[in-house]
């Protein structure tokens, strides 16, 4: 549609969104003329970043996949963003049709747009809400009527965790989230990275500008040993391990893209599961 809320002139001029731009990267149609002005000069700095953007999505319905075959049948979702082909829900429900799914955006188009898709669905809805406060998302009535912490859960932190750009910050909202899972709860993550978005590279300096000055949410890509902090601990890294996201457990089908060059794809991607921690604050061996 090009216009989210209908294609007003108002509409046009309001500022671009991480949600938006990265529906534009995908393909997708609910964004508006300063999402696309603001992605259409990040791709001009790097113009792989479609398929990046291709590949993340392919790899969170890969995790999504094998969670649901693994017996897991709660997903909270943050940073969902706008919905768009293969969804979780989509994945996770035809996996195991009982499956609940709660997505999270701080965008009020992806809000708007996930619960329009999921109108008639009563085990997936969709909140506003902010990452950097996991507290409010916590004990948000809809994640508390939907899920059940004290049935293990899937928190999935795709593609997201770089609009945390303060590490302190990053690290803790995390520790804050997974201190609320069971033992046997998985965390999944994909992330920017460094290696590939150097940060000392004048391209990601100008698209690091973009997010900063054209958006509300700055963006910090982070490197390979960064993106393990924060399964350190507490999970045990589901194989393959923190790897590029094509190469987390690829499956037919999959985008080609980086079918020669897999440190092109731009994302780290991982799966770790909760471990038990003992009294003493250390993971159980
Ligand atoms: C790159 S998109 C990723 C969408 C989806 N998770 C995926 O991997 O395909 C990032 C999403 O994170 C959302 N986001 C950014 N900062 C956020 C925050 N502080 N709290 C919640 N969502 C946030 C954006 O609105 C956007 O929808």
């Amino acid at each position: 549609m090009n216009s989210p809320t209908g294609g007003t002139q108002r509409s046009e001029q309001k500022p671009a969104t991480a949600a938006r731009m990265y529906d534009f990267y995908l393909g997708g149609v609910h964004n508006f003329q300063a999402d696309r002005q603001a992605a259409q000069t990040v791709i001009d700095q790097f113009p792989v970043v479609p398929a990046v953007a291709r590949n993340n999505r392919a790899f969170l319905g890969r995790a999504v996949r094998f969670l649901a075959e693994a017996g897991v049948r709660q997903f909270l979702d943050i940073g969902s963003g706008i919905p768009t082909a293969g969804n979780v829900h989509e994945i996770a429900q035809a996996a195991a049709p009982d499956a609940r799914v709660v997505y999270v955006d701080i965008d009020p188009v992806a809000v708007a747009e996930s619960l329009e898709i999921l109108h008639g669905n009563d085990r997936a809805t969709a909140i506003r809400g902010d990452l950097r406060e996991p507290q409010a998302i916590l004990g948000h009535s809809e994640v508390r009527r939907m899920l059940d912490f004290t049935t293990p859960t899937a928190l999935i932190l795709a593609a997201v965790l770089h609009f945390v750009p303060d590490d302190t910050q990053a690290f803790g909202l995390v520790d804050h989230l997974v201190a609320e899972l069971p033992t046997g709860s998985y965390l999944v993550i994909s992330h920017g990275a460094a290696e590939t978005f150097a940060l000392s590279d004048e391209r990601t300096a100008a698209a690091r500008e973009v997010y900063t000055q054209r958006t509300t949410t700055a963006g910090k890509p982070r490197p390979r040993a960064q993106v393990e902090r924060f399964f350190a601990g507490r999970c045990q890294l589901v194989d393959p391990g923190v790897t590029w996201a094509p190469e987390w457990r690829p499956a037919p089908g999959d985008p080609a893209d980086f079918a020669d060059d897999t440190r092109r794809s731009g994302m780290w991607a991982g799966v770790g599961q909760l471990m038990a921690m003992p009294t003493t604050g250390q993971p159980a061996t």
